[in-house]
């Protein structure tokens, strides 16, 4: 399936994702990269491996809506299928995230429900947690509120600051968006009716 990767920083998790990719049998194909920022690390990690980038900002569009329609009209040239969150740090409009709900994914960094928004690791620490770890969802309008694909447990470790705890928590990312992007390419999540629904792993 054509994936466009969304980003706005860093890139860790896209890079993550081109990499699970680069392996032919793996059942999504990273197409495109959109950043709404110029300077996001991540552009240039995805160009070295020969991804094409745009950078769509915000400033650039008069409104919410006009970027957010920019961003849709890049995804149709892209002739995306799936479009996956990784650090895009801007809540889209609800009109965009029902054109592409059940094919659009984030990656958040709790343990969904817990600990939506930002600062998850600090929050996380300061609540006495054991255990944390990331989530993917299907986006739905709600921020980080959509149906969940799969999520991976880290444990909190004695003298844990957040970031050490975020260094652990990327890490299982990593490997989680890779697989989840993969169910999600191959039909084996679906969000049907505002649930996911997932294939039996038996057969
Ligand atoms: C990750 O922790 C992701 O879960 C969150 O933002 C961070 C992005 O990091 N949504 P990167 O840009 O993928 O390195």
């Amino acid at each position: 399936k054509r994936t466009v990767v969304l980003i706005s920083g860093r890139g860790s998790n896209m890079t993550a994702l081109i990499a699970a990719a680069s392996d032919p049998a793996f059942p999504a194909e990273i197409v495109g990269v959109i950043s709404d920022k110029a300077d996001a690390a991540g552009l240039g990690i995805a160009k070295a491996r020969g991804i094409a980038t745009q950078v769509i900002t915000r400033a650039g569009h008069g409104s919410k809506q006009a970027h957010d329609a920019a961003i849709d009209a890049a995804l149709t040239a892209f002739n995306a299928e799936i479009v996956a969150l990784a650090g895009y740090m801007r809540i889209l409009t609800s009109g965009f995230v029902q054109k592409w709900q059940g094919r659009m994914i984030n990656i958040h960094p709790a343990l969904l429900p817990a600990f939506k928004g930002l600062d998850t690791h600090a929050r996380a620490l300061a609540a006495g947690l054991r255990i944390h770890g990331c989530t993917v969802h299907f986006v739905t309008s709600e921020m980080d509120d959509g149906p969940i694909i799969a999520q991976a447990a880290v444990p909190v470790m004695v003298g844990d600051n957040a970031d050490t705890l975020a260094a652990r928590v990327l890490k299982a990312e990593h490997r989680l968006y890779a697989l989840a992007l993969g169910l999600v390419a191959e039909g084996k999540a679906r969000m049907e009716a505002g649930r996911t629904v997932l294939a039996h792993f038996a057969d």
